[in-house]
């Protein structure tokens, strides 16, 4: 059973890698996923779940795949399934008629459950009677906390897709029992770029895809956010201690084969920090930053750990760390596409929750182009908006549709979309005017 399990899984892979060369004819291959969420009521077995499901969708329209579907005009999947979504490969260069052909030919599916508690703080102390230190945060794996997250992350970019792929293809390589003296593969990816990009954000995204993806070979998937600060700035004599024990915990993690386990070294420059700030104390430091290299290291064997680091100051970090990583990916601020489309998400939420109205048909960005510039419809507006908005970060602007309600609409009643796009409108020139207010300070 467990040998034909893993001929399954290879082929799987196998056809996963295929992906990323050109078939005969030159065209991509594509592939959809469907995610089935079941209720956690459910104890029905993932096949039936799947099964369902599958029939279900084949009486589809259009418009319904567009979305995550958590409305079911069917009394089985109405019991049984919390939400259905399709995941195309290479979304951004996808038409709908094709996303149709692809969900009406052979799916992909994933039927799992969400946890829903966490996250647990890990406390470790450096010896017996010393003050406890809280050196990590630990969910598992598929967790209520992350779902949509990695949805509502946007960028021009296959950059998703290209982490999926990466951890795809180190599976892969260790199913194969390919030699790591000649091809060689850490399990690290580096994401650097300026604050509030979603750096933090694409690393538990990415755990938790990478825990439904793999659900057909790991029962569950582990996330251990080490908390770099508590962790690297201690005195230095405790802080080698500290990291010694708590990889020490993540290797027994490690060790469960049924478990995929993603660790987290948030702003991993921290380390590099340690290093040079030592002063008095070179050596305590450089043996920490020592003892975390000796054990990414130790631990690259393992082919269900991946690490993920982040930095906002590529400038600084460690190099030896920097050379550890297989995928260093730069997140810029987003363009105005994905502006575009950050704010349609924005709008579309309003409109599900019933705080505005008439922002339905907001076109796809992908039409907009064929659009007269002139035209004052409300997709154009918005196409203007986002282009004003360049230059700002994803963390800024997710909260510009919340200080544009709160400050420029009347929330007591349905707001217009007219109206709640000219608050859009006020809160962004507000927040414009205020960075340059705290620019001028700084000068
Ligand atoms: N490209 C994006 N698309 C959608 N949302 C985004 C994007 N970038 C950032 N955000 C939003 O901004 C918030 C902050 O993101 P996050 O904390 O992951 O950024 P970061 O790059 O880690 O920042 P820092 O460098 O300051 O640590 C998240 O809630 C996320 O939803
Ligand atoms: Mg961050």
């Amino acid at each position: 059973m467990r040998d034909k399990m893993e001929e399954c899984s290879v082929h799987h892979l196998e056809k996963a890698l295929h992906h990323h060369g050109d078939s005969d004819d030159g065209m991509l291959e594509r592939s959809v996923v469907v995610e089935v969420v079941q209720a956690d009521t459910s104890s029905m077995h993932p096949e039936i779940v799947e099964r369902a499901v599958n029939s279900f969708i084949k009486k589809l329209s259009n418009v319904d795949i567009y979305f995550s579907l958590t409305d079911f005009q069917d009394p089985f999947l109405q019991e049984h399934v919390k939400s259905i979504r399709f995941c195309f490969d290479d979304e951004n260069n996808i038409t709908d008629k094709e996303k149709l052909n692809m969900v009406q030919g052979l799916l992909s599916y994933r039927v799992f459950k969400l946890h829903s508690a966490g996250p647990e703080i890990e406390e470790i102390c450096a010896g017996e009677g010393d003050e406890a230190v809280e050196a990590a945060s630990h969910w598992i794996l598929p967790c209520t906390e992350f779902q949509d997250l990695w949805e509502n992350l946007i960028y021009e970019s296959n950059v998703k897709n290209d982490l999926l792929r990466f951890v795809e293809t180190t599976l892969l390589l260790a199913d194969k029992k390919v030699n790591s003296n000649i091809i060689s593969c850490n399990r690290v990816v580096l994401l650097h770029g300026p604050p509030g990009t979603g750096k933090t954000s694409l690393c538990k995204a990415l755990a938790q895809k990478v825990a439904i993806r793999l659900s057909y070979r790991y029962t569950h998937g582990q996330l251990i956010e080490i908390n770099s600060h508590s962790l690297f700035s201690k005195y230095f004599s405790e802080s080698g201690k500290l990291v010694q024990k708590m990889f020490a915990e993540i290797r027994e993690l490690i060790d469960d084969p049924n478990a995929f386990v993603c660790v987290l070294i948030d702003e991993v420059e921290s380390l590099a920090a340690a290093r040079k700030r030592s002063g008095s104390e070179p050596s305590d430091a450089i043996r920490v930053v020592n003892a975390v290299l000796t054990q990414l290291d130790a631990m690259k064997s393992y082919p269900n750990l991946l690490i993920l680091t982040t930095s906002n100051i590529t400038g600084s970090i460690d190099l030896a760390f920097v050379d550890r990583a297989d995928i260093k990916q730069f997140i810029g601020l987003p363009s105005q596409a994905a502006i575009y489309k950050i704010y349609q998400t924005c709008i579309q939420e309003l409109v599900r929750t019933k705080i505005v109205v008439g922002g339905e048909n907001v076109l796809p960005v992908e039409t907009i182009k064929y659009k007269d510039s002139n035209d004052d419809c409300v997709s154009m507006q918005l196409w203007r908006l986002a282009a004003e908005s360049t230059g700002l970060s994803g963390r800024t602007l997710r909260k510009i549709p919340f200080l544009g309600l709160a400050m420029f609409c009347d929330v007591s009643r349905k707001v217009n979309v007219q109206s709640f796009l000219a608050g859009l409108k006020k809160a962004l020139d507000r927040q414009r005017a205020d960075r340059e207010e705290l620019k001028s300070e700084e000068d």
